[in-house]
């Protein structure tokens, strides 16, 4: 990725002063954060040669320049998931495209089934770790050494330092634990769900991990938030839908979106 992209270009032409150094994904129930943007300007994806045309019901499509406390930021609302078309490369230049424009951080935001009794539907969680069983990578045809890139504290542990010490002052419960990413668009079955409990996971959902590599491989830190909208295939009596998640994750939506400004207008950088 050149200064030079397209969606780079458009992005100095349409704001020529900014200057965000966070940027931020949201995930289903994450949205209402956009109500925290000052002084913003929307950008649909539709005007930014190769972001993501978004076709999952509950993700918007539109870059967010603004705001947030001292901190300029571009919050993506509405990504890209590998399960839309098979290719885990789907925000690959968004993201090169945020790092040109300068973001160091990125903060992301997902919906998330939970595998432990104790983190209830409504609950959040930050990531300390993953794991990517279907082990696809966005880096696959990448070139050069830095495509061996480590995913030791690929969650950084001074963001999450600060995510808890942020969720402690505003009396939100965050839990924290390991996600672990499917390719979807299926739900898991109660067998994989109990193969992933076997083996450590904390929460499982269908996005996040490819943008962490994405992010890690641009040398950008990266905090990740889980909102747990339900209890995983096998591990309740209630059955699990899109429509079930949409309306956990609306439910919580004006808690977290306040909870996650607060994090990001925290972040020292
Ligand atoms: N599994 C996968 N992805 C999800 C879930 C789930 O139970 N809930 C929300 N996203």
């Amino acid at each position: 990725m050149t200064n030079a992209s397209p969606a780079v270009q458009q992005l100095r032409a349409r704001a020529p002063q900014a200057q965000p150094r966070i940027a931020s994904v949201l995930g289903s129930g994450w949205g209402s954060l956009t109500g925290h943007v000052r002084d913003a300007l929307r950008i649909r994806y539709d005007e930014l040669p190769g972001f993501p045309q978004a076709t999952v019901l509950g993700h918007s499509g539109e870059l967010w320049l603004g705001r947030i406390g001292a901190h300029e930021v571009a919050v993506m609302s509405g990504r890209k998931h590998a399960y839309e078309n098979g290719d885990v490369k789907g925000m690959q230049l968004p993201l090169q495209t945020l790092r040109a424009l300068g973001c160091e951080v990125l903060v992301q935001t997902n919906a998330a089934g939970s595998l432990r009794a104790e983190m209830a539907p409504g609950s959040l969680m930050v990531l300390t770790d993953h794991m990517n069983p279907s082990q696809r990578s966005p880096l696959v045809g990448a070139g050069g050494s830095e495509r061996f890139v480590s995913m030791v504290d690929a969650y950084d542990p001074d963001l999450r330092a600060i995510a808890h010490a942020v969720a402690a002052r505003c009396g939100v419960e965050l839990h924290e634990g390991v996600y672990v990413w499917t390719l979807g668009p299926q739900f898991e079955t109660p067998a994989e769900v109990r193969m992933f409990r076997h083996w450590g996971a904390d929460a499982v959902g269908m996005s996040t991990v490819p943008e962490t590599i994405l992010a890690r491989h641009a040398g950008m830190r990266v905090l990740a938030l889980s909102l747990l909208t339900n209890m995983a295939a096998g591990l309740s009596e209630e059955s699990l839908s899109h429509a079930h998640t949409l309306s956990t994750a609306y439910a919580a939506s004006d808690v977290v979106g306040s909870v996650l400004a607060d994090i990001i207008a925290a972040i020292e950088l």
